[in-house]
Formats: C-alpha cells, structure tokens, sequence
C-alpha cells in the first residue's frame, strides 16, 4: 500500500497543470500521478488547432466569446459557467505560457491567432499545428522539476477506494485513493490518498472511427460510475468533420478545423462545395451543422468520405501554420498543390461526463474531476471549437484553489477495507472481436445522427455483449484490454441509456427494460 496526500489520475493538461500548481504552493504535500501509457500519451498530445482565448479587447469581447460557445452548445450551456470560463482564460494562458509553453507570434510580436468553426472572430492562440504536443511536452519538463511530485508511467487505475457512511440521515461516499494495476509486472497496488482527482480524458474509442488515441477509454466515467458519481450529458458525443480518411486506421488523423479557419473548402465528389445548403457560415458553421452536412451528403452518394479542398491556398503560408498536416498528407501520397485531402467525420470530444461543480467537486466527498472526463455545463450539446484545453486549465485551476484551502482540514485515510480482485488469468483471444463489435455497433447506431429505432437496436446488442463479456471475463484477475473492454462498455451504455432520454423521452430502467419517461405522460 501507497500513500500519497494528493492522487491525480492522468497526464493530460488537466492532471498536469492541477499537479503544478498544487505541487509549487504545498512543497509538503506529497503528490502522485498515475498514467496508463506513457506519461506523453493523451488527447492532448494530438491538439491541434490550439486555445480559445479571448486577449484583443478592440474588436473582439469576452460576450462575443460567451456568445459563441451558447450558441454552439444548442441553448443548454451553464450561462454562468460559460461566462466565468471566458473570463479566466487570459489568466490561465499566462501561466502555460510562463511554464514555457510558446504560441506563434506575427511579425509585429502579438500572438498570431487562428479562426475556428462557430468562433466570430480569430482567437485560438495555437503552436503551428501541434499546439497539444507543445502544452504537454512543456507540462511534462517542468513537472519534473518538482521533488514532491511521482509520475508513475504504466500505472492503469482500476476503481477508486471509497467508503459510505450516514451522516445526519444523509448517505455519503467518500473517496480514499484507487486500486491500481501496475503493468509492469500485473500487480495490483494499492495507492490511498486524502484527496483524489481524475482526468483520465476522453472516450472516442468507444467508437469505429475517431481521433482520439488509444488510451481515450471513458476510464474515468467509468470509474466514477461504478463507485455511484453523477454523469451527466454522455448522449452528447462531438464527432470532427474533417478526420483524414483512410480505411481501418485508428486513430485517424486529423485535419484541424484552422484549416477551413484559413480557407479551405469543404467539397463533394463532384467538387461542389455545399455545407451553405445547410448553413449560411458554410464550413465554418459549427462542428454538429458540419458534420451532418457530411453524414447526408455521403447518405446521398454513397461515397465513404467528401474531400477538403486547400488547393487556392497560398501553400507556402500553409506550411508554414500546417506543418504536420502537410507531411501526413505527404506521406499518404496527397499533393496539396493539386489533389483534394479525402475527409470524413469521426468521433472526437466527449461533452458530457462526470458531474462536477464550478471548484471541480465530484458528487464523491474528496473525489474532484476536471478536463475532458468531466461534464462542467461548458459545452451543452456541441463543444466550441478549442474551447477545451481552456475548459481543462480553467478547472485544474479551480481544483488547486479549493484543494489548497481544504486539504488541512480534510481527515487521514481511515482504517479501511480493501477488496481483493480474483486471481484467475483470462484466455484474451476473443478480445479484440469483442471490442471491434461494439465500436462498429456505436458507429452504426449510435454515431452523428441518433433514432429511436437505430437506439433501441444499439441497447439490444450491448445487452448481448454484456452476456458474453460476461460470460468470458466474469470473476477474473483485472487485465488492462478486459478492463478497457468493460470500460467501453460502460461508456458505451451511457451514450445510448442518456440519448434515449434525451431524443425520446424514453429511459431504460434497472432491469434494463425500456420505458416510457414519466415526465412525458
Ligand atoms: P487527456 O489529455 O486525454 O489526458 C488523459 C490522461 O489520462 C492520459 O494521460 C491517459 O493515459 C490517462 N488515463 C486515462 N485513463 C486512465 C486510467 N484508467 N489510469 C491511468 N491513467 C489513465 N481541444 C482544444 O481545445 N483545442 C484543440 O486544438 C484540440 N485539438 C484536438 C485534436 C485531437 C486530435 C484530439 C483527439 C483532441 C483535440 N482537442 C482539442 C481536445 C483536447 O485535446 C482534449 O479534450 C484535452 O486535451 C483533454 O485533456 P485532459 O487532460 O482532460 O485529458
Ligand atoms: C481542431 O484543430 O480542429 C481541433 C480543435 C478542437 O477540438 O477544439
């Protein structure tokens, strides 16, 4: 058994910035990241388009900013998280730049901003195209200039440790650190903490095709599920327009929505640009409109991907901001001086999540969220381009203040009892049909454009899946791809059970039956 004051679950910008802060104002605090890869592997890593900050106060404003990302979120923001979000932006950009993080600048030494789908002015502050790489490599290099902080690669958490108690006829769970599988040698250790936050990121490999890498598992919401948090919003998943296409490869690439930002057009087989058929912002309306201004254009052609069309651009200023895009096309035998980069929709951003409030409070007492695995109110039902690295240092930012307050009055770990996790070694050769089954189910039925019918179907084969995991991987030792397959699987049936709410008004109850939503009658 570990001790540690402080467990953070994740080495994204949100685990990471949480980490830095707390770590240079508590020097005796002892804290300990877990990461289930290595400590660089994240949906950060893969950023692209870079950070909305709103910083010319001229021409732009904090409302436009704040209007934007209502809009985008289809009416069911949280206004006043919206609004406290955009106004902290500027605060939280100065740290990661004095933590070494650098931002392309004009020639004039002002931060050169990018255009984004739904954004009415340039304000993403970006690193060419790798702004991500950028954060996390600069995150990574200055956390290990702290002697208090472990970052322990390999460590894939399984559970939280929590424990219930009454309180004055009120149920509490309290959250005292996770169970652990170290990869290295499959032990399970135990790590117990007085204070424990995950930001485990997102879950789009929930689904077929996606951009996130292979560590973006829901874990988190998972997690949090088991042990009875609050998740909320999971029916709103964000699927990118422009993910590179290429048959079975995963993650896709992706094609950075600052690339319609600078002018590219978004065309059929025929080369016919039409998402203004669709909406008067054409391809940089939102990223929901342009997605299903895809989906239908391929339901009518029956082609497999529309194409990004860059070949007006002047391409040397192209390279310049694109670098990375320009050499994946390169390597996959696209010249963008004269062919059209084939693109299609993938799922990308997880908008809902583990229910936290404004200071990144779980419904777990001691148990704090923040970055993608979280559900803030930010986002509603459509995530504002680049509005989420923001979202994840505002909240790391909001977890440290209160932390830092709290944690002197928060009590030691307790006696407590440990579970012990079966022994038995599983026979893994149907894993991966199993995974590839349920991807490819949520990208048929539970994908851009949800029905009741194509939901229905989706419930009926999770339901059989379950029988069958269950069947093969009950009651055996935690192994990383079984956990990450009963995660998924988790993650899977929150989509389809809260989009069932959602678009019918129907849920699906404890037995999982489906049933009309009482509210409706
Ligand atoms: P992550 O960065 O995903 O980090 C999660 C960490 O948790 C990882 O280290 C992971 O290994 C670890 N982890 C997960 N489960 C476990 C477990 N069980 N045990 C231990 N460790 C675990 N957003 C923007 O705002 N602007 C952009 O330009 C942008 N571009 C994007 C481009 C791509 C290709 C992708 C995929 C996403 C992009 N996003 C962008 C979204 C944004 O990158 C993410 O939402 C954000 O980086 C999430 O940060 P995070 O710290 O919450 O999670
Ligand atoms: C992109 O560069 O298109 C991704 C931006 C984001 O996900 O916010």
């Amino acid at each position: 058994m570990i001790y540690k004051d402080i467990l953070i679950i994740g080495s994204g910008i949100a685990g990471l910035s949480f980490a830095l802060k707390i770590a240079k104002e508590r020097p005796d605090l002892s804290i300990c990241i877990l990461t289930k890869k290595s400590k660089t592997e994240s949906n950060t890593r893969y950023a692209q388009g870079g950070i909305a900050v709103v910083l010319d106060k001229i021409t732009d404003s904090y409302q436009q900013h704040i209007d934007d990302t209502l809009k985008s979120g289809g009416g069911l923001c949280n206004k006043k998280i919206v609004r406290m979000v955009v106004k902290k932006a500027a605060a939280r950009l100065k740290e990661l730049i004095n933590w070494g993080v650098e931002f392309d600048k004009q020639t004039s030494g002002e931060f050169s901003t990018g255009l984004e789908g739904g954004h009415s002015h340039a304000r993403i502050l970006h690193h060419k195209d790798i702004t991500g790489f950028e954060i996390e490599k600069k995150l990574i290099l200055q956390i290990s200039q702290y002697s208090n902080i472990t970052l322990l690669d390999n460590h894939f958490a399984l559970d939280i440790i929590t424990t219930e108690s009454i309180q004055n006829n009120i149920h509490i769970n309290t959250c005292y650190g996770a169970y652990v599988l170290n990869q290295q040698d499959n032990s399970i250790k135990i790590f117990t903490s007085r204070i424990t936050l995950l930001a485990t990121g997102g879950s789009g490999q929930v689904y077929q095709t996606t951009t996130n890498p292979s560590v973006a598992t829901g874990d988190g919401v998972a997690i949090a599920q088991r042990a009875g948090a609050k998740i909320k919003d999971m029916q709103f998943v964000q699927f990118h327009p422009t993910a590179f296409y290429k048959i079975n490869s995963n993650p896709s690439f992706l094609i950075s929505e600052a690339v319609r930002g600078f002018g590219a057009w978004l065309v059929n087989k025929n080369g016919v640009r039409f998402v203004l058929d669709y909406d008067e912002r054409g391809e940089l309306a939102t990223r929901d409109i342009v997605s299903k201004a895809i989906y239908f254009e391929l339901l009518k052609s029956h082609e497999d991907n529309v194409y990004l069309d860059c070949r007006h651009l002047d391409m040397k200023e192209f390279k310049k901001h694109f670098p990375s895009i320009y050499n994946h096309c390169k390597k996959n035998g696209i010249d963008l001086y004269k062919d059209q980069i084939p693109v299609a929709p993938a799922a990308h951003y997880q908008c809902g999540g583990i229910s936290i409030n404004a200071k990144a409070q779980t419904s777990i007492v001691n148990l704090y969220a923040c970055g993608e695995c979280s559900h803030t109110g930010l986002h509603g039902s459509n995530r504002l381009a680049s509005n989420s690295l923001l979202e994840a240092i505002v909240f790391s930012h909001e977890a440290y203040l209160h932390i830092f307050n709290k944690i002197d009055y928060v009590n030691k770990v307790p006696h407590l009892v440990f579970k012990k996790y079966p022994a038995k070694k599983a026979n893994l050769s149907k894993i991966n049909n199993l995974k590839k089954e349920l991807k490819a189910l949520m990208n048929l039925y539970a994908g851009i454009v949800k029905t009741s019918e194509g939901l229905i179907l989706a419930h009926k084969q999770l339901l059989k899946l379950d029988l069958l995991i269950k069947e093969k991987y009950q009651n055996v030792a935690p192994n990383y791809e079984i956990i990450e397959l009963k995660n998924l699987m988790s993650v899977a049936h929150l989509i389809v059970n809260q989009s069932f709410k959602y678009i019918n008004k129907r849920k699906i109850n404890r037995n999982n039956e489906i049933e009309t939503d009482i509210n409706q009658n």
